[in-house]
């Protein structure tokens, strides 16, 4: 979704707001804009489309200054075009601003300022802003923003540049990230970490309704009553490496690249050289896992895929009932959740708006809350009562790929937690279990050194027109997040079924030159997939099976199988994704998609 980013310090602000914005571009967005101060002006340059329209646009009228403002947009109010792309302006040019998220109550505010004379030129929210603080303003530009701000509802990421001070920038927020930091003799905001890490490690996140002032020599901090506040700051020690893209052709194919290099930083941190569970990295002792009698798990997109494969972990390893919603319909739904209970949300960003949602209501309802979450510092880490740390490092392709599987990491290793603090299972089957899993990223390895295969696969079969994947048990939620990967970076038409189930439907959609996608990992449950490969084999259908080590029965009902080193069943999905991955990248690949930022999606969904 849209991305903020501003500078204000004494080197030329142009080049540093594009690179923030190049490095903010992963989240969606379909035009950029920059409001830069050139010494006299408030000169602004916007374009529809993508940062390149903008680059050449300011290529063409170039402009300088040390102090400035920019935003990628991704339209909510009005469609994408040069006047509705940010900084928007108030009539008289006070000021410029950028803004993440929606006014709520534009339309009541607009009509009072229409009444009283202003004139729109965009259908924006964001505009609405601009005049108001414009309207306002006698000069105190503090004064302004505080009298605006008690008027917005809604949610809101807001840098401003008054052209009275314009080496300062004033930011504030609610319900959106936003994130400052200061560097030698100069200071930036942004609204997601990546595009402050050339500039400074240590960083602060401004929190809902504060003001953060930021001025070539400091930033000030004020709570939303005006006073003045000291900030803790947060250091951030992903590299700034990790958040390019190398030599590779993606950021997608360089992230799936990296997931034994993830699995091992995840699994490190939660399990000892002795392989034991480090058992208070956990949210619960032995008497808390004892008295559980269930988690809800509550998440958006792929990490709702994940809550469904940590449902059957905890299920099958714990024996511990686990119900997992997704968080836009357990928000809206009846909460049929008590005080106590707990209650686990998963996000890779910490800033999925309808999760945060989900858990301000658990809270709001005394339940025990905790958060599986990749970014330190964000809202969800803030504000769940216990956090399970995932390691994947900035992840910025669209499409979740690291951060899926180390949330389905920690996932498993609470399984196992619980199991033991349950009585499921004793010291010695969970150390068993561990080692097992330490070979892991070697099996990946494994996978990832013959993605070739896959990709002459993809080669021969890109012109598909319907992928279904099909499972039982835990291969069925991994069949969910298969389908979700391939529909959308290649806009192939893919969807997950529980294969027992086809029968009862879907299989009427089978025809000459479907793909099916058995995942079949799990040996006992291998039969009965094999009598489902059969029906669509036998209707038309092209069978790929994806089997746990080498499984005879397989070709006799595929047309072609692909293996994985054969582990203990549980473990076998924490592997499977790999293919699964590189199978949707060399499609959309093939198909010449654009992998990285598909269309119509974006990274981190801040508004509902
Ligand atoms: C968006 C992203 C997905 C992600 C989902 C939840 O839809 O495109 O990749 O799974 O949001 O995001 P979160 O940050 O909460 O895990």
């Amino acid at each position: 979704m849209c991305g903020i980013v501003g500078y204000t310090g004494e080197k030329n602000c142009v080049p540093i707001l594009m690179n923030g914005l190049t490095s903010l571009a992963y989240r969606g967005y379909d035009s950029a804009g920059v409001a830069v101060w050139d010494g006299s002006d408030l000169v602004l340059r916007k374009a529809k489309g993508k940062i390149e329209n903008l680059k050449d646009l300011l290529e063409a009228s170039p402009v300088s200054g040390k102090s400035g403002i920019g935003h990628t947009r991704w339209a909510t109010h009005g469609e994408p075009s040069d006047v509705n792309a940010h900084p928007h302006t108030d009539s008289h040019k006070t000021l410029a601003i950028v803004h993440n998220g929606i006014i709520e109550n534009y339309q009541h505010i607009k009509s009072m300022l229409v009444k009283n004379g202003c004139v729109f030129v965009s259908e924006t929210d964001t505009e609405v802003v601009a005049q108001l603080l414009g309207y306002y303003y006698r000069g105190n530009a503090f004064a302004t923003l505080k009298q605006a701000l008690a008027m917005l509802e809604g949610s809101f990421a807001l840098a401003i540049i008054f052209a009275d001070d314009p080496e300062t920038i004033y930011c504030t927020c609610k319900d959106s990230p936003m994130v400052v930091g200061h560097g030698n003799g100069e200071s930036i905001v942004a609204s997601d970490i990546p595009a402050l890490l050339e500039y400074t490690r240590d960083v602060c996140f401004v929190q809902d309704r504060q003001i953060a002032i930021l001025r070539k020599s400091g930033i000030e901090f004020y709570d939303e009553f005006g006073a003045e506040i000291e900030k803790e700051t947060l250091h951030v020690d992903w590299d700034i490496e990790s958040a390019k893209k190398g030599n590779y052709e993606h950021f997608m194919m360089k992230e799936i690249c990296e997931e034994p290099d993830a699995f091992r930083k995840t699994y490190d941190q939660y399990v000892a050289k002795d392989f034991t569970l480090k058992s208070d990295r956990f949210p619960w002792d032995e008497a808390r896992a004892k008295a559980l009698d269930r988690i809800t798990i509550v998440s958006c997109g792929t990490a709702f895929h994940a809550g469904m494969l940590g449902k059957k972990f905890i299920e099958h390893m714990a024996k511990l009932r686990v119900d997992v919603d997704i968080a836009s319909e357990f928000r809206y739904g009846d909460l049929l959740i008590d005080k106590g209970e707990a209650f686990m949300v998963i996000s890779q960003s910490g800033e999925t708006a309808d999760t945060i949602a989900a858990l301000r209501k658990a809270k709001e309802l005394g339940c025990d809350t905790m958060a599986v979450c990749n970014v330190t510092g964000s809202t969800i880490s803030r504000e769940a009562n216990h956090v399970l740390y995932t390691y994947a490092g900035p992840e910025i392709a669209v499409a979740a790929t690291k951060s899926y599987l180390t949330q389905i990491i920690v996932l498993y290793l609470c399984a196992l937690d619980l199991a033991q603090k349950r009585g499921e299972m004793t010291q010695a089957q969970v150390t068993e279990r561990l080692k097992e899993m330490s070979k892991l990223p070697a099996a990946m390895q494994k996978v990832l050194d013959n993605k070739e295969q896959i990709q002459f696969f993809a080669s021969r079969s890109f012109a598909v027109k319907h992928v279904f994947f099909i499972g039982r048990g835990m291969d069925y939620a991994l069949a969910m997040e298969a389908a979700l990967k391939l529909k959308e970076i290649s806009y192939i038409h893919s969807e997950a079924y529980a294969a027992g189930e086809l029968k009862h439907g879907t299989i009427a959609l089978i025809e000459e030159g479907s793909l099916v996608v058995a995942l079949a990992t799990q040996p006992e449950l291998q039969a009965k997939v094999a009598s489902n490969m059969e029906e669509v084999r036998v209707r038309g259908a092209h069978v790929l099976a994806v089997t746990n080590g080498p499984w005879e029965g397989a070709a006799g009902h595929s047309h072609e199988q692909w293996q994985i080193d054969q582990m203990d069943a549980t473990l076998a999905p924490l592997c499977a994704i790999i293919p699964m991955q590189l199978l949707a990248y060399y499609l959309a690949v093939q198909k010449g998609c654009s992998v990285d930022q598909p269309r119509n999606l974006a990274k981190s969904v801040t508004v509902e």
